[in-house]
């Protein structure tokens, strides 16, 4: 079926607020294809514009993708250096195209082990569309969610011990608070391609009580047809959050 008429199949009033996307399978993707990794990770690039561009027709307020892991750095230098580059690369060629869908991007991630003129780059690319309203896309980059909260937790630390405010006990409130992305909603839906089923530290403070959609699809090969489906199945979905 078309996406388009797909997308009116959807209930507006329950569309995911948040949909987080562990985009996997590039690599199997190439070898099907009998050609280099990198060549399937040039070819995701191709999914996320798709997908990007049918989150904000759905009407998604925040997408999160996992571009690259805390873990991904034990992958050889070459596919590692390709990555960085091509992740680079792809937003600084998109960002014209996201402003004008009114998209808001930032990075989420630890800052650590990435060049600081790699990172005010990002900064800088990103902040162009600060202002926009729309689709609130967060690329997790070198994101690792035990990172994450290790990060939330000394920052806590540093706090309470400067005395300037957190002179109570910690709650979720204050944790939420200092995560990478605070003040989103928590995940709704978590999509997973390429047949894994497994978080892979992604998110995992913010999915506690996420619905969780899984394909074989290979993230290439990922549609919007796809998607629209994920987002139509939770909509048949009854969350309960520990309730009857
Ligand atoms: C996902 O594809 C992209 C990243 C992790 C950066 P993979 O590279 O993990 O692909 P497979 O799992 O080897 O097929
Ligand atoms: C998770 O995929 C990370 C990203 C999609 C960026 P991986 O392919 O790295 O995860 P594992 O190793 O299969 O768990
Ligand atoms: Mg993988």
């Amino acid at each position: 079926m078309n996406y388009k008429k797909l997308i009116n199949e959807l209930d507006k009033s329950k569309i995911p607020r948040h949909i987080a996307i562990i985009m996997d399978g590039n690599g199997r993707w190439a070898k099907k294809h009998k050609t280099k990794r990198i060549n399937g990770h040039k070819e995701g690039v191709k999914a996320v514009r798709r997908i990007v561009e049918t989150a904000v027709e759905a009407g998604v307020e925040y997408l999160t993708i996992y571009a690259f892991s805390t873990e991904n750095w034990g992958r050889t230098k070459t596919e590692v250096s390709y990555l960085l580059k091509l992740i680079m690369d792809s937003l600084v060629k998109e960002i014209d195209e996201l402003i004008k869908n009114n998209v808001n991007i930032r990075f989420i991630g630890s800052r650590e082990k990435l060049d600081e003129s790699y990172n005010k780059r990002v900064m800088e690319t990103c902040k162009k569309s600060w202002k926009n309203t729309g689709l609130h896309l967060n690329v997790a980059m070198n994101y690792g969610g035990r990172k994450e909260l290790l990060d939330a937790f000394n920052e806590i630390l540093a706090d309470a011990r400067s005395g300037s405010k957190l002179d109570g006990e910690i709650t979720e409130k204050i944790v939420s608070d200092y995560l990478y992305t605070a003040g989103m909603p928590e995940v709704d839906l978590v999509i997973r391609t390429s047949g894994e089923e497994r978080l892979s530290n992604f998110l995992i403070w913010q999915s506690a009580y996420a619905e969780f959609w899984f394909t074989q699809t290979l993230w290439p090969d990922f549609s919007r047809e796809e998607f629209i489906r994920a987002m139509l199945d939770f909509q048949q979905r009854k969350r309960r959050f520990g309730t009857r």
